[in-house]
């Protein structure tokens, strides 16, 4: 079982809280808005609401913001994640949805590791898939990928354990500088929504051939 502190109350915030409860993790919601905070908490039931900007009180904090607010908000609780892991879920992309706005050479993971303190341990995961198909979880017997990036083995061991708890499968993709990539797979997923797939109910995973 993990605790996990999500910061955020939207879509992605509802959707990893839902599913982290029915893993059976300890899930704190943390809204700037303290009355959409314990709307959700009561909503999803069995979560409790934090204080914005009060140490989070678990050992996971979520980022489930907008990624031009992320390192911003890391900044804010600075010494309150030392030696928390820090997961990313954010897409930094462009608003024509063609690009990211992160520096070439970076990633938006990256970026944020940069404002937060020293011993955190940020993690990039989550971003690939839509927060409905997340909410959804797996069906008809098609697990649901989470790719996860980031550089210490210990974190995302246990990250990977609570994306398990989850009922999703973590495909660890590499160090954090693979978080460009994963954020290009976010990319990816709107093209194919408005050329190809024409919806968001997919998920992109791996098939093992063998
Ligand atoms: N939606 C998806 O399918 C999806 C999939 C993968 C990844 N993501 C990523 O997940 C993140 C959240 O997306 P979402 O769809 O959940 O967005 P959303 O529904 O719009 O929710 C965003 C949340 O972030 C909060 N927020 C915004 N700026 C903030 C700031 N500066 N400080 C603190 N909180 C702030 C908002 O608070 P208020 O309610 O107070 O405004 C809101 O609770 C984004 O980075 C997105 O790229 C989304």
């Amino acid at each position: 079982m993990s605790s996990v502190s999500i910061v955020g109350v939207g879509n992605m915030a509802a959707a990893l809280a839902d599913r982290a409860l029915a893993g059976g993790n300890a899930v704190e919601i943390i809204g700037r808005d303290p009355v959409k905070a314990k709307e959700l908490a009561a909503a999803l039931g069995g979560a409790t609401a934090g204080t914005a900007g009060a140490a989070p009180a678990g050992d996971i904090v979520i980022l489930a913001v907008p990624y031009a607010g992320a390192a911003t908000v890391v900044s804010e609780y600075g010494d309150a994640l030392r030696g928390k892991i820090v997961i990313d879920v954010t897409n930094p992309v462009t608003p024509d949805a063609k690009g990211l706005v992160t520096p070439e050479g970076s990633s938006g993971a990256q970026e944020i590791a940069k404002a937060a303190p020293a011993d955190a341990h940020v993690v990039k995961a989550f971003n690939t898939l839509f927060s409905h198909v997340l909410a959804a979880g797996p069906a008809e017997g098609r697990s649901l990928d989470v790719f996860i990036a980031g550089d210490d083995a210990q974190a995302k061991a246990r990250v990977s354990a609570f994306v398990e708890s989850m009922g999703l499968r973590p495909m660890d993709a590499g160090e954090l500088p693979m978080a460009r990539a994963l954020e290009n797979v976010g990319l990816l997923e709107l093209g194919l929504m408005a050329h190809s797939v024409k919806h968001t109910n997919f998920s992109l995973g791996v098939s093992i051939l063998s």
